[in-house]
């Protein structure tokens, strides 16, 4: 089976790199039939007009699965202001209906949390589920300045896209093992509906939804409320369904608990099609230096193995990244010396045994 590969600008390509060599080695051993289409796609390659956004959305559709490394270069910018590589990223959400960004939160084994009491694998393991399709962002394009004096971005909240994104959250949460403290399967549905009537109306379509799923508790809390109980109370998180850009800044709050964004994986997922992408952006300061960590990006490629219908092989990879980080190899941001390739071959090399 054929996939998009987007290599993305400055840590993209480096990251990448990793995201392929454990394909090709899921291959070798395993005989795992995945080919990795590479296209140099992100703001240099868009900035010079070798791609056009409508073509990459044209050829995205040959696909069933994208995965894409981060891109973006904060100085090659649109007329309106805007990130060049943004308008990509988020028109591959928006205009494949990639409704459900999945960004699990969870502590990997070797990894620190700077949160005093979490030392165990798993002992903070829980999903955010950000609504990708609609929300305060999907305002993008859209917005308007009158007379360099007013500035309005408008949010919208739908029955329908409220309806499935809570579905796919109570259908996630019936997967899973629950919250590390108690086993208690939840989905925490987090909002600021004492505030605006759209989240009043995203309050009641989710709750409405919850009456299907008698197995999993709903719960309610306000997106204030929520980055401080991330902080104090995270094992008793399961799964959240949040707004879109609630859940673009919750997600990088959650991330910084668990080692930082080099550990913030996703996937972006429709019925029927995916991309799988570092939550992290391009890194242009330590571009080309080798010293990125790539398990954002090999737990990226781990998800879309496990959405292409090969849990097994979400195993694999994962055993041999967390022996990896667990035997010492350890890059920069976790307070190791190992470079990109290094860490790189260490999981390819524990994918063997
Ligand atoms: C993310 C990023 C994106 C977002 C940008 C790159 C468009 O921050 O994936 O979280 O805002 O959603
Ligand atoms: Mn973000």
């Amino acid at each position: 089976m054929d996939i998009m590969v987007l290599n993305g600008d400055g840590i993209g390509p480096e990251i990448m790199d990793a995201g392929t060599k454990i394909l090709k080695k899921l291959n070798d051993n395993f005989g795992v039939n995945i080919n990795p289409v590479k296209y140099d796609i992100g703001a240099r390659s868009l900035d010079q007009g070798k791609y056009k956004i409508e073509n990459i959305l044209e050829e995205a559709r040959k696909y069933r699965a994208i995965l894409k490394a981060p891109m973006g270069d904060p100085k090659l910018r649109n007329t309106g202001g805007t990130e060049i590589a943004l308008d990509l990223i988020l028109a591959l959400r928006f205009d494949l209906d990639l409704y459900a960004n999945v960004r699990p939160v969870r502590l990997l084994p070797g990894v620190s949390s700077p949160l005093i009491g979490y030392k165990s694998r798993d002992s903070i393991n829980y999903t955010i589920i950000r609504e990708n399709s609609e929300g305060l962002y999907s305002s993008h394009f859209g917005g308007l300045v009158l007379r360099d004096e007013v500035a309005i971005d408008n949010q919208t909240i739908t029955r329908k896209g409220t309806e499935r994104i809570a579905k796919f959250a109570f259908d996630l949460a019936l997967k899973t093992g629950g919250d590390p403290k108690n086993g208690e399967r939840s989905v925490v549905c987090t909002d600021k509906s004492n505030v605006l009537k759209s989240f009043a109306f995203f309050r009641k379509i989710f709750s409405e939804v919850s009456l299907e799923y008698k197995q999993i508790k709903p719960r309610y809390m306000y997106a204030d409320a929520m980055a401080q109980y991330m902080i104090l109370n995270p094992e008793e998180l399961n799964v959240i369904v949040t707004e879109n850009m609630f859940g673009d800044v919750l997600s990088d709050l959650g991330a910084s608990t668990v080692g930082g964004l080099g550990f913030a994986y996703s996937a972006n997922v429709s019925d029927s099609m995916g991309m799988f992408e570092p939550v992290h952006g391009s890194a242009p300061d330590i571009a080309g230096r080798n010293i990125a960590n790539p398990t954002a990006m090999i737990m990226s490629t781990a998800m879309m193995l496990d959405w292409l219908g090969y849990p097994e092989y979400r195993k694999t990879i994962e055993k041999a990244l967390f022996k990896t980080i667990e035997i010492g190899v350890k890059t920069a941001d976790m307070g190791g010396n190992a470079s990109t390739s290094f860490f790189t071959e260490n999981v390819l090399n524990n994918m063997d045994q």
